[in-house]
């Protein structure tokens, strides 16, 4: 029993990238719980598949799963992803960008152009990308696609020191998914972000101290951090034509009242 109505996303092709462990994990999991195919890119490497994206699935849902491979942050990587992808699923219903992550923290003052560019060919160019080249095979869903983003609560609040290039990178896919959302309702594509807070995954367990955790955790109204779980069925509603045919260009934040606005 996941909880995930198994019909959902029946007969539905769903991109997931940045799915190997975290949030795209437990995204790919409950799309592939919810009865979808589903072709994930698991990151730079397979190494977390076992420990997170396949953890707990049964044969079924074993079954209906692709996994692909890439390092996104490249100029070019993004399509070069989405030719491998179209390979494998020439229709697709709902594209998910999810991978990203902060690279580091690095002050202004320290900041590289290899830094710069590593960010921002991760977080802006290869969503851009990604879904330019997946762009084809989402306009032949034959009910309407979705696109649903993954941005940041610190595209709103700026993020801590040094992470101004990753905060500012979110703020552009966000401004970008309100843009794309007009440009491709047309298509009957629509184009959603889901923007979590402090979500305990690798990425936090990477970039802040148990200190600094302990302490958002208190100035947080629900009084946790969220899981990769929490997030999950943000994309499911915003990715189904049924439960959200209504609604796009939104960021819906998922954050236990640590931002409201
Ligand atoms: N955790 C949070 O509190 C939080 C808050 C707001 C937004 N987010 C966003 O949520 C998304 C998922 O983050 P997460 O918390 O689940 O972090 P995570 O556990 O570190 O997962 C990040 C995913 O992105 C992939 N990725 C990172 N760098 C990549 C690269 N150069 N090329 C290809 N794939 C790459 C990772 O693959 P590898 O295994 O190869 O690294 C992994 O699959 C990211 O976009 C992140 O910015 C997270």
């Amino acid at each position: 029993m996941n909880g995930f109505d198994n019909k959902l996303f029946d007969g539905r092709t769903v991109v997931v990238t940045g799915a190997g462990r975290g949030i795209g994990a437990a995204v790919a999991r409950a799309f592939l719980q919810a009865g979808a195919h589903v072709v994930a890119h698991a990151g730079r490497s397979e190494e977390h598949v076992e420990r997170d994206l396949t953890r707990g699935l049964d044969a079924a849902a074993l079954e209906r799963l692709s996994v692909v491979t890439g390092d996104l942050a490249a100029p070019g990587a993004g399509l070069a992803l989405a030719g491998r992808i179209t390979g494998l699923a020439p229709r697709i219903d709902v594209l998910v960008n999810n991978a990203g992550t902060m690279v580091g923290r690095v002050l202004l003052g320290e900041t590289t152009p290899e830094h710069y560019d590593r960010v921002l060919d991760l977080n802006i160019r290869s969503t851009v990308e990604v879904t330019q080249g997946l762009l084809p095979a989402l306009k032949t869903a034959e009910s309407g696609a979705a696109i649903v983003n993954t941005v940041s609560i610190s595209a709103r609040t700026g993020g801590s020191p040094g992470s101004s290039l990753y905060s500012a990178s979110k703020a552009f896919v966000s401004t970008w998914t309100r843009s794309l959302a007009r440009e491709l309702a047309p298509d009957r594509i629509r184009v959603n972000a889901v923007s979590p807070g402090t979500i305990m995954t690798d990425f936090h367990r990477r970039y802040s101290s148990p200190e600094k955790l302990a302490a958002t955790a208190t100035g947080i109204p629900l009084q946790r951090l969220g899981t990769a779980e929490d997030c999950a069925p943000a994309y499911l509603f915003l990715a189904s034509e049924h439960l959200s045919g209504y609604v796009t260009g939104q960021v819906l934040e998922i954050n236990g009242g640590q931002f409201m606005g």
